[in-house]
């Protein structure tokens, strides 16, 4: 299967510190791959940089055919906003538009922004169980609302990857697992899906696990 992100060779130094030391992983349409690893193994980092987040000290990053970080940043920017939804461990919704507002924005501004946007954000919602909260501000949300809430809206806009940094960590077991069949389905619909993960219930949807440990991956992803 033809990748859809790839990194190749990745290295991430600050100053005298080496957090990744040349990472190599390819992610496919329709696979959920997770990265596990101790803290500070190198996870968020090496997601920021396949992301388009942070510029790798060496090796390249390939999204959907492009070198992205040999395009000026305007252009990774765009590259980045019509490909990627990213879903961080803190949700970052905007916190003076209601939950639905929040995904309506991101349909209005994604890839894809046909139909109606108020009845994609609501079906993105409803999908992740929070249906009764659309129309509440963030901060009338319990933090497992709020991350299911920035979860529908990296989905609600349709991007082909989803990056995700512990998307359950925060959760109870209702919320993960909300979070978990919408992460699900989202592969089952085509979308690549990167998840960093503490969370055995994350790895137990994945397709594929890669363990970093000191900035290197204990065991090589298969090819
Ligand atoms: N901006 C930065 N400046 C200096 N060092 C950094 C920076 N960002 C990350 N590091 C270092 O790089 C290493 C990898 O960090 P990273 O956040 O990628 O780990 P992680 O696997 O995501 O950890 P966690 O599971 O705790 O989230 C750590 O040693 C960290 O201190
Ligand atoms: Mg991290």
């Amino acid at each position: 299967m033809k990748s859809l992100l790839s990194g190749e060779s990745l290295v991430r130094r600050y100053g005298d510190v080496t957090a990744l030391g040349g990472v190599s992983l390819e992610l496919a349409r329709g696979e959920i791959l997770a990265l596990g690893g101790p803290s500070g193994s190198g996870k968020t980092t090496l997601l920021a940089m396949l992301g388009g987040l942070e510029t790798p000290t060496e090796g390249r990053v390939m999204l959907d055919g492009y070198d992205l970080y040999a395009l000026s940043h305007a252009v990774r920017a765009r590259v980045r906003g019509d490909r990627v939804g990213f879903v961080f461990q803190t949700h970052n919704l905007l916190s003076t538009l209601t939950a639905e507002e929040n995904v309506m924005l991101a349909v209005q501004h994604g890839p894809n922004p046909t139909g109606d946007p108020r009845a994609r954000a609501r079906e993105s919602l409803a999908l992740l169980g929070v249906t009764h909260e659309a129309g509440r501000l963030p901060r009338a949300l319990s933090l497992g609302q709020q991350q299911r809430v920035a979860i529908a809206r990296a989905l609600a806009a349709g991007p082909p990857v989803i990056i995700a940094d512990e998307p359950t960590a925060s959760l109870d077991s209702q919320s993960g697992a909300a979070v978990l069949d919408a992460l699900k389905l989202a592969a089952q619909r085509g979308c690549a899906v990167l998840l960093a993960t503490h969370d055995p219930r994350c790895l137990a949807i994945a397709s594929r696990v890669v363990t970093l440990r000191d900035g290197r991956c204990e065991a090589p992803p298969a090819a």
